[in-house]
């Protein structure tokens, strides 16, 4: 009897296109990423990539030039025959955005690839300005490459995906008439850092946190985000964006979701991305009332004079922001939210404060139970208790667990878009950001920028560059925790 054809019968080859292969993102990220995939043999077998750029080279100078950008910009130590094998899987291929028959003669270069009895998986990385992520698309529907037979095709797009919700909306229309919602991979590389994905572990394997995560114990949540760099040469893009757009829409509403959604029922991508949804759908909506309980914006000084920056720019380079999540979770706990720019540290943590269920009294007031998970630069988790000092009289101290395992491992945790660019050749699309989620988030952070629109000057609070940020987030944070808890850290 004839075998049905399954799919794993099916012979694959994956081709894998990134439009912006001279950007500063491919030499920085996505070849560093690719080569440890490649020397851990994660790749699948049949991979090649074709690497587009506008500039006259050849693949032989394309590829000298990888090396000596993997070899700057790779975390870990690079070996001149690996990547040499791993380079001769890369084409460089010369295409302008803009002329639509570079996309016929990209069509011609993935027909000669073609081979008997093989089907194509095509993965399309859009490494560019979000000005060319529409018309990149159109013409791979226009030079009929989507309508080339093949096992898949999926679309990787960079953010941001759009600068408020109707030219996210806008955007999304454009490519969902050539792309299924299925095959888009709208990455937030913050979402695949090693200590975010390890919350579900922490929370959902661990029955003395899942038990107490909740309004019945735990006080307050804190997400920071804070780097030490201003805005160097991104002056043009940020001063159009600000941190509200660049951080807080995407990368810290991510983190509040995963810190507060609901075990999913698997942890198949649609599952989670549904109770991250509902999250979203919870938030407390944000109106134009009591502004400063709920809100700081800061400019650092000096932001003005930075290149291509207006110098009379009302952007904000930093954000506080107290967040309500409106379920039985969480009501009445207080989620605050900090990034911002030019500042004394760089951290990103997630420091969830527990009740102060202290009984009695030794001497000193007990502080809550601190859990501090730390996403970079140190990756790990603290957690706080209070404890017996040694000694014949009671006295109490408190003591740190720590768990570090950026310094117990030898090896560097892998890249967010190792993470990544793996899951979405094999089609786990659970990091990446779908459309409802976007939508959702685009909604809450216009309502944010629309509700200091008319005055933002008079909102915006100067910071020294290299300081903990304006002197009004102290008491900012002291209307619902004890501390802004990574302040307390030594770095
Ligand atoms: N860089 C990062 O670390 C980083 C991090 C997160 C997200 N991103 C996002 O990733 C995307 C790319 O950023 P990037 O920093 O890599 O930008 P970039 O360095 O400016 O690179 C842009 C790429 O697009 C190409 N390009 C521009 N116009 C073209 C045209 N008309 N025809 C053909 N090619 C053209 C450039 O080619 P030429 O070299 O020939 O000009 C270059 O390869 C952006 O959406 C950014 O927001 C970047």
């Amino acid at each position: 009897m004839k075998k049905d054809k399954t799919s794993t019968d099916i012979k694959t080859k994956t081709t894998m296109v990134i439009f912006g292969g001279t950007g500063d993102l491919t030499h920085r990220k996505l070849i560093p990423a690719l080569y440890q995939l490649y020397i851990n043999k994660y790749l699948p077998k049949d991979f090649s990539l074709i690497s587009i750029g506008r500039r006259d080279k050849t693949t032989e100078e394309y590829r000298n030039d990888l090396l000596a950008s993997t070899k700057r910009f790779s975390t870990r130590n690079l070996d001149d025959e690996s990547f040499d094998t791993f380079s001769r899987m890369i084409t460089y291929f010369r295409l302008d955005f803009d002329n639509e028959k570079d996309y016929d003669r990209l069509l011609e270069e993935l027909k000669e690839r073609d081979q008997k009895d093989i089907l194509d998986n095509y993965m399309f990385y859009l490494a560019v300005s979000p000005d060319y992520f529409t018309e990149i698309v159109e013409n791979l529907k226009t030079s009929k490459i989507r309508k080339k037979k093949s096992n898949w095709q999926r679309l990787i797009i960079e953010k941001p995906f759009g600068q408020d919700l109707e030219s996210a909306t806008k955007l999304n229309e454009a490519i969902s008439k050539v792309f299924d919602e299925k095959d888009i991979y709208r990455i937030d590389h913050y979402v695949a850092k090693e200590m975010i994905q390890n919350i579900n572990m922490l929370r959902f394997q661990n029955a003395i946190f899942e038990s107490i995560w909740n309004r019945n114990h735990i006080s307050s949540v804190q997400i920071t985000v804070l780097e030490k760099e201003g805005v160097g040469t991104r002056g043009g893009y940020y001063d159009d964006t600000g941190a509200l757009r660049d951080m807080v829409q995407n990368h810290l509403l991510q983190l509040l979701a995963i810190t507060a959604m609901e075990p999913p029922k698997t942890l198949d991508a649609d599952d989670v991305r549904n109770e991250k949804v509902k999250v979203f759908k919870a938030l407390r909506e944000f109106k134009d009332e009591h502004l400063s309980e709920k809100l700081i914006l800061g400019q650092y000084n000096g932001y003005q004079k930075e290149d291509k920056v207006d110098d009379a720019s009302t952007t904000e380079t930093l954000v506080a922001t107290k967040v309500y999540i409106d379920n039985k979770r969480w009501e009445g706990v207080p989620f605050y939210l900090l990034t911002g720019k030019a500042l004394k540290n760089k951290t990103a943590q997630i420091t969830i404060e527990f009740k102060n269920s202290s009984r009695y009294h030794y001497g000193a007031s007990s502080e809550p139970n601190i859990l501090e998970i730390k996403i970079q630069p140190d990756e790990g988790i603290t957690l706080h208790l209070n404890v017996k000092q040694p000694g014949v009289i009671d006295k109490m101290a408190m003591v740190e667990m720590d768990y570090c395992q950026s310094c117990l491992y030898l090896f560097n945790s892998p890249d967010s878009y190792e993470k990544l660019i793996l899951d979405a050749i094999n089609g786990d699309s659970t990091l990446f950001t779908r459309w409802d989620e976007l939508q959702l988030t685009w909604k809450y952070v216009d309502s944010i920028i629309s509700s200091v629109k008319d005055d933002k000057s008079s909102y915006l609070r100067c910071y020294e560059m290299g300081s903990d940020g304006p002197d009004e987030l102290k008491s900012f944070i002291q209307s619902g925790a004890k501390h802004w808890w990574y302040l307390n850290r030594e770095y």
